[in-house]
């Protein structure tokens, strides 16, 4: 068996993240999985395949499609289900299973955005479309959490950002 160095894996690693389209976070905390993410998660992954695109839970070998991962809590469990598209960052909450084929046409298949599910500022109603417009994340400056809400624990991969 050939060992790899942990360059040569970080490497494979962003070679396989060239062929993806976009990624899909869950949330995967306590909070949100209380309130049914992994079947989310998993409608994500049905939903894609339905789409006639690839699907794929790990940037192991030739990865290429829709990346759909999990995260640790984000911290603001009370929207959630939370669900984030990137590269946009666009984040969406209170989410469920039956708005999965919605944001999967939207927002992967095509560069738009589910409005409804979209964080709105309470008094304004003005949404915010990426996590940096959410005032919540707007006013907090990570150091140490600054990859959570984006590493899935359970992907080696993840760990060599
Ligand atoms: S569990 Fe999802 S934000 Fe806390």
């Amino acid at each position: 068996m050939t060992k790899l160095s942990i360059e040569d894996r970080k490497s494979a690693y962003e070679k396989n993240r060239e062929n993806i389209n976009k990624r899909v976070i869950v949330c995967a905390g306590t909070g949100c999985i209380a309130n049914g993410a992994l079947g989310i998660y998993q409608e994500f992954l049905e939903a894609i395949e339905k789409s006639g695109q690839p699907a794929v839970v790990s940037m192991e070998n030739e990865a290429q499609g829709y990346h759909v991962s999990r995260s640790g809590c984000q911290g603001f469990c009370q929207m959630g289900p939370l669900v984030t598209i990137l590269p946009e960052r666009v984040m969406y909450c209170l989410v469920k299973r039956e708005d999965v084929t919605e944001i999967v046409e939207k927002s992967l298949l095509h560069d738009d955005v589910v409005e409804r599910l979209l964080y709105h500022k309470p008094g304004y109603g003005t949404a915010c479309r990426t996590i940096d417009d959410i005032p919540f994340y707007k006013r907090q400056h990570r150091l140490i959490l600054k990859h959570c809400g984006i590493i899935d624990s359970e992907d080696k991969y993840d760990h060599i950002l």
